[in-house]
Formats: C-alpha cells, structure tokens, sequence
C-alpha cells in the first residue's frame, strides 16, 4: 500500500484491487460451472461469467475516464476466496447437492466481496461528483446483487430438495 497519499492515489488503488479480482473471478466461474451439478446453478455461472467480462469492460472505461491505465494490484482477499473454492472441490471430488452448496456459499463469498469493493467506489465517485464513473460502477454493483439474490433462490430450493432426498 506504499504511496497512497491522496483520496486519487486510494481511489486508483481500489480501482485496480477490483480489476485484479474481476479477472481472476472471469477464470475462476468456468471452473465453477463445470462442477455444478444443478443445471440451473451451472447457467447461473456461466451467465455471471459473461457479465463479469462486461465487468472488467466496464473498469477499463473507468480508468480511461480517469485518464488512467487499465491496470491489476493483486489481492489477497480474492486469492484467498478463490482457493477456498478449489479446496471444497478437491474434498468433496463428486458433483452433489452438498458440493453445490459448498459451490454456492463460496460464490456468494465472492459476490459480497465484489458488493464491498464496488458500493465504496461508487460511494466516492458520487461523492467527488464524477457521474459517468458513477453510474459504470453502480450497474455493476446492481449486478453483483442480482447475482447473490440469485444465488440465495437457488441455494434455497438446493436445500430443499437435498431435505425431500433425506
Ligand atoms: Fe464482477
Ligand atoms: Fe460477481
């Protein structure tokens, strides 16, 4: 976190913090999607795959907007949720009702980081009146909400139909 001094040099940090995490989660759904059992979690996947390739799109004009380059800072925080994922498929090796709430908890995981990082850049951006930055971080934001609501649906009736096959 070296040289952050100014509001900008915070701003462009956790800018590139969420780029970093956007391309590494466009990598990680895939592989998530694969090992879904449940078509409708499978497609839930892959649909949110497509809207992060618009989400890293989408940072790329935040940064030109700001006349800055497109570029990643690695982040922990989105490793760490990441390999917690691959641990759970390496220990539960065959697609199930339980691996896919374990695939949900740690999508949902992801999503809420994604929900942090994007409702406090779009909070500042508001607050230094930059509206097209603004309204390009809010309609991803909508959509990482959408995508743990969905989520959330989907992990209910996974629940339920795990307790009917009890
Ligand atoms: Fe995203
Ligand atoms: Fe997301």
């Amino acid at each position: 976190m070296a040289g952050i001094k100014s509001f900008d040099d915070l701003f462009l940090h956790t800018l590139k913090d969420v780029y970093y995490a956007e391309r590494q989660i466009l990598k990680a759904l895939p592989k998530m999607a694969k090992a879904a059992e449940d078509p409708q979690l499978r497609e839930a996947f892959m649909t949110h795959r497509d809207q992060t390739q618009q989400h890293i799109e989408r940072l790329q004009e935040v940064f030109e907007a700001l006349g800055k380059r497109a570029q990643g800072v690695t982040c922990e925080a989105i490793n760490g949720l990441i390999e917690e994922c691959e641990e759970l498929l390496e220990e539960a090796p065959q697609p199930s009702a339980v691996r896919d709430a374990g695939l949900i908890a740690s999508a949902q995981a992801i999503e809420h980081y994604e929900i942090a990082r994007y409702g406090t850049l779009a909070a500042w951006a508001k607050q230094t009146g930059q509206k097209e930055v603004t309204s390009l971080l809010e309609q991803t934001l909508g959509e990482e909400k959408e995508t743990d609501v969905l989520l959330t649906k989907i992990g209910v009736v996974n629940g339920k139909n795990r307790q009917a096959a009890a």
